[in-house]
């Protein structure tokens, strides 16, 4: 459990580690900024059952953990154009764990699957408005938004089914890149108070993930910690390079987070380290644990954090929250030559 005090320094209670074996790195499920301090746990909370008691009530009273809201509003995109690496995941719990810190959050799910609205419990039958009739240009941004059960401050433009058509009947249209990018009205942001857009993509790097990415100026790639990881990965970085060249010239990757971390194997700690090598910084110190609460959550369309807030899935989410808010844009003031260093090892 992390604090803010007053001087702005960390303070982290033993309470989010209790599950982890003492040969684990401590920041799975609880990386913590620089300058933290252990603080003594009490007695209660070192019963696993206290501490999970604790870490709910830190979730439902939050008190004065607030965190900075960012200079103008970020957007970003969570792009992996393989499957199931935690895109979706990532989208919803970040994005709750910012909104539980009174930050605003727009979750754009442009993912004909929905799960990312299905998991924040907004409708998304067939016929509501939704980001297929923003990019068709039917209904404007605001018609379409809508305002998760969980936080009145998580907002949703969810994605139907009718969006599975949209990569077909996009091609056709007068600038198809840019969709998504001329929808996304800086008024309607202004007006709701927006901190941070986080666009959800669908596993592949057609028009629908282009639109992200010309929309977005920062990328967020979740990296799955298991064997396969890293394929694919150098088609990502060559589009966001292509479409930073021709459509999009402040697109970079700020943020990259390793999921579903499995601190009992040895690979996983080995696609960590890879990973850092070729990334450095950008990758944020926490990482997420596979958790099974992490995959029941969506089930009950929850977030983990909603569903378990007591659990280390929905810890580690928090803390990766605060982190990714705490550091800002890492790579702003960052020369070109400092990124493909970062991006090539
Ligand atoms: N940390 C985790 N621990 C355990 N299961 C997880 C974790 N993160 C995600 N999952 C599960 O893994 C599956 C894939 O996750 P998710 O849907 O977030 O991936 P995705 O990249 O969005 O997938 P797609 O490419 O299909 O959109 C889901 O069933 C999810 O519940
Ligand atoms: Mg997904």
């Amino acid at each position: 459990m992390a604090r803010e005090t007053n001087g702005g320094r960390t303070e982290v209670s033993e309470v989010s580690r209790e599950t982890l074996r003492p040969d684990q790195d401590s920041s799975v499920g609880g990386a913590h900024g620089a300058g933290m301090v252990l603080r003594p746990s009490n007695a209660y909370e070192d019963t696993p059952i206290g501490a999970a008691a604790a870490r709910a009530t830190q979730y439902q009273h939050p008190g004065d953990a607030s965190l900075p809201h960012p200079d103008r509003c970020r957007i970003l995109t969570i792009a992996n154009q393989k499957g199931g690496v935690g895109k979706t995941t990532t989208t919803v719990n970040l994005a709750a764990a910012l909104a539980l810190h009174d930050l605003t959050v727009l979750v754009i799910d442009l993912d004909p699957q929905g799960n990312a609205s299905t998991a924040l419990g907004v409708p998304h039958q067939s016929g509501t408005p939704s980001i297929y009739e923003v990019l068709l240009g039917e209904s404007p941004l605001d018609e379409a938004i809508q305002t998760s059960t969980h936080s009145a401050n998580l907002l949703c433009v969810p994605a139907t089914i009718d969006l599975a058509g949209a990569e077909i009947e996009l091609v056709s249209m007068v600038a198809r890149e840019g969709r998504l990018k001329g929808a996304l009205s800086v008024a309607v942001l202004d007006r709701l108070g927006v901190d941070f857009v986080l666009i959800d993509c669908p596993p592949s790097l057609g028009l629908l993930t282009v639109n992200a990415l010309v929309a977005a100026p920062e990328v967020l790639i979740p990296i799955q910690c298991e064997y396969y990881a890293l394929e694919g990965l150098g088609q990502l970085l060559r589009n966001i390079e292509l479409v930073q060249a021709h459509l999009n010239p402040e697109l970079h990757v700020s943020t990259i987070l390793l999921t579903m971390y499995d601190g009992r194997t040895k690979l996983a700690d080995q696609v960590a380290n890879e990973v850092r090598g070729h990334f450095g910084e950008v990758v944020l110190r926490t990482m997420i644990p596979r958790s099974v609460k992490v995959s029941e959550a969506p089930g009950y369309g929850q977030t983990v954090l909603a569903y378990d807030p007591g659990s280390r899935g929905a810890m580690s989410y928090l803390d990766a929250g605060r982190e990714f808010a705490m550091r800002g844009d890492v790579t702003v003031g960052r020369s070109d030559s400092d990124d493909e260093q970062g991006a090539q090892g």
